[in-house]
């Protein structure tokens, strides 16, 4: 995994116009990747999975209780949203994922101390949202944003261990 950089922006781009990522998408507004490559701010990260070859996914991890549009309404302090696709059709359906969703949920948890993760698929991206169930997300419910009428998944950070009491 690494950071995209103003350098990915014709990648991202292209990706962008992949019939699936755009069938994903909804008709809700997309990236605008100059402004969002541009910037340096610590309430969204993008991320790219990089095989031998180069990239081949994204996965967005967003403060979703700090980031200036509001997307997810009035969240709690460590409220975070991911946002994953993978680019190249082919590098699809071989588990890449599954192992960037496990990732960016470890990064939330650990490093940007989230207590709740959410993930909003169209409904009709029934797939995904089967694969986003096996991570672990389960179903909050139905929720339309802008004309786009979606499943919100949220993942809660596991409770710690418990110690057994000593003696
Ligand atoms: C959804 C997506 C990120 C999953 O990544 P992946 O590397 O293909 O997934 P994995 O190989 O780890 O796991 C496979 C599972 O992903 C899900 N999946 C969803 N869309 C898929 C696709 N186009 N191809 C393959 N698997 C897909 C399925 O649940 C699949 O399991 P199945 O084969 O039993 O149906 C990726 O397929 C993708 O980018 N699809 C197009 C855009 C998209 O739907 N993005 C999600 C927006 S909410």
């Amino acid at each position: 995994m690494r950071r995209a950089t103003p350098e990915d922006r014709d990648l991202l781009v292209a990706w962008d116009a992949d019939p699936d990522v755009r069938a994903a998408g909804g008709d809700d507004d997309w990236w605008d990747w100059d402004r969002a490559l541009a910037e340096d701010v610590d309430h969204e990260e993008f991320w790219l999975a990089v095989e031998d070859d180069g990239p081949s996914g994204i996965i967005i991890l967003l403060d979703a209780a700090r980031e200036p549009t509001h997307y997810w309404g009035d969240v709690e302090p460590g409220t975070w949203a991911l946002d994953i696709w993978i680019g190249r059709p082919d590098r699809r359906g071989r588990g890449l994922g599954t192992a960037m969703l496990r990732w960016a949920i470890d990064r939330c948890f650990t490093v940007h101390d989230a207590h709740r993760i959410l993930i909003d698929p169209l409904e009709t991206n029934v797939r995904a949202i089967e694969l986003y169930r096996r991570v672990g997300f389960v179903d909050v419910g139905p929720r339309t944003f802008g004309d786009d009428r979606c499943l919100v998944l949220e993942l809660s950070r596991p409770d710690p261990p418990r110690c057994a009491p000593s003696g």
